[in-house]
């Protein structure tokens, strides 16, 4: 069944079905300590042969932590040359990618190396992901982004190998088909979003986390659990209208059977370690947990879809500099879990039990109520996030206005997969009430 809002997600206008069809597309994926010394053979496992050229694309902190070596001795070991491109900014700028992209072009030519590695957090993993495609397809960054912010170029091309390797446990941009800039100019932050921009692999070593510093780790843990949450809640991918041919179906298509499990599963083990791997970064069980926790959330909600939260995140990033993780941390307890439940009190009650909320004898609503209790709770607990939007950013009624009138206005990929319609009048209700979640 499709509502009026509903019909805005996806169809030509000519052509008003219901979506009967979903996808699952994932990079390959290695996971477990010491998956890192398998580097190598993912690689052959990609059809890159011995002596081929590639470059590591990572940044500062993740060499002087050792980190880069790491992975570049294995390759060394496995017959690769690898040059190293540690300039990643966080939170990187259009600009900061396409320097990473003159790197490559100027060391390896304008075809670019025979593969890509990225390691990092979400900063480093996207970098990696816009060069390999944009080096692949031509021209500069800003080419591939939406329009009007960008020229809106279809990506034809997936590009050499890429294989990406997080040393955070949140992002999901180790499988996920979006890569995340900000364009100062315009003061948005902007997607390319397409499945050529999906890594080839990903392989997940939690002894690569553990050097983690706890309020990384918290904020990172914030954003999975945002993915795991939204996607849980987001449309039914059959309650969406069917692109007019397959080529166009979106990348952000709905919640479906895989991606509910993988929600339930995130849900879980990041509501269950992430207390033990903000209070004791070396626990490498509750590492190992948070890891798998952040691939099974992203596989959820960066294949079924962002919401809400997400796209109120992104101006809220972009004029204050905040990173995304604690921005998605003080909006969520307003936006996925307050404004959306309207939209289905019965999932949130599932979420809330998923957290581990007790909630026998208590009504959808008062278990959705409970969830948002336990899950400021548990914000508080790990001693590093800040109150809300006045602590995170001094952000003060004034700047709500332009806040809420920047996430309707440019986040509409995000809003469409939300499971409630949004105004800008709702918009400023809900960041209003994000200010302060606790005193
Ligand atoms: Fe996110």
């Amino acid at each position: 069944m499709t509502t009026g809002y509903e019909r805005s997600v996806s169809a030509s206008p000519h052509e008003q079905r219901a979506e009967s069809v979903w996808e699952f597309r994932m990079p390959q994926v290695r996971f477990g300590r010491g998956a890192v010394e398998e580097l190598g053979h993912q690689f052959r496992d990609l059809g890159v042969a011995e002596g081929a050229q590639g470059v590591l694309v990572t940044d500062e902190t993740l060499v002087s932590l050792g980190h880069a070596d790491r992975v570049s001795d294995e390759l060394e070991a496995a017959g690769y040359d690898v040059a190293v491109y540690d300039g990643v900014e966080r939170e990187p700028s259009v600009g900061a990618v396409d320097e990473c992209i003159a790197f490559v072009r100027d060391e390896a030519g304008p075809e670019g190396f025979d593969f890509y590695v990225g390691l990092g957090g979400g900063s480093a993993l996207d970098t990696a992901k816009a060069t390999r495609a944009v080096v692949a397809n031509g021209g500069e960054v800003l080419d591939y982004i939406a329009e009007p912010t960008g020229e809106g170029e279809r990506l034809t091309d997936a590009g050499e190998p890429l294989v990406l390797l997080p040393t955070t446990a949140g992002t999901g941009s180790e499988i996920s088909p979006v890569a995340i800039f900000s364009v100062p100019e315009k003061e948005i932050k902007e997607g390319i979003s397409s499945n050529h921009v999906r890594a080839d692999a990903a392989v997940l070593d939690p002894t690569l986390t553990t050097t983690l510093p706890p309020d990384l780790t918290a904020e990172t843990a914030m954003d999975a659990l945002g993915h795991a949450i939204e996607g849980y809640t987001t449309h039914d991918y059959d309650s969406l209208l069917a692109p007019s041919n397959a080529e166009e179906r979106p990348v952000y298509a709905g919640r479906t059977p895989i991606t509910e499990q993988f929600s339930e599963r995130a849900i879980r083990l990041l509501s269950g370690n992430v207390r033990k791997a903000v209070h004791n970064g070396d626990d490498l069980d509750a590492r190992e947990g948070m890891l798998q926790g952040a691939l099974f959330g992203a596989i959820a909600g960066l294949t079924a879809g962002a919401t809400l939260c997400h796209a109120m995140a992104y101006p809220v990033g972009n004029k204050y500099h905040t990173t995304h993780g604690e921005t998605i941390a003080v909006l969520t307890p307003a936006s996925t879990i307050g404004y959306n439940v309207a939209s289905d009190p019965s999932k949130f009650a599932d979420v809330a039990d998923l957290f581990g909320v007790e909630t026998a004898g208590l009504s959808d609503r008062e278990a959705a109520t409970a969830l948002r209790e336990s899950y400021v709770d548990l914000q508080r607990d790990l001693n590093v996030l800040p109150s809300g939007l006045a602590e995170l950013a001094g952000v003060e009624e004034d700047d709500i206005g332009w806040l809420a009138t920047q996430t309707v206005e440019t986040q509409q990929r995000l809003l469409r997969c939300n499971p409630r319609p949004v105004t800008v009048e709702d918009c400023e209700e809900i960041f209003r009430d994000a200010l302060y979640n606790w005193e």
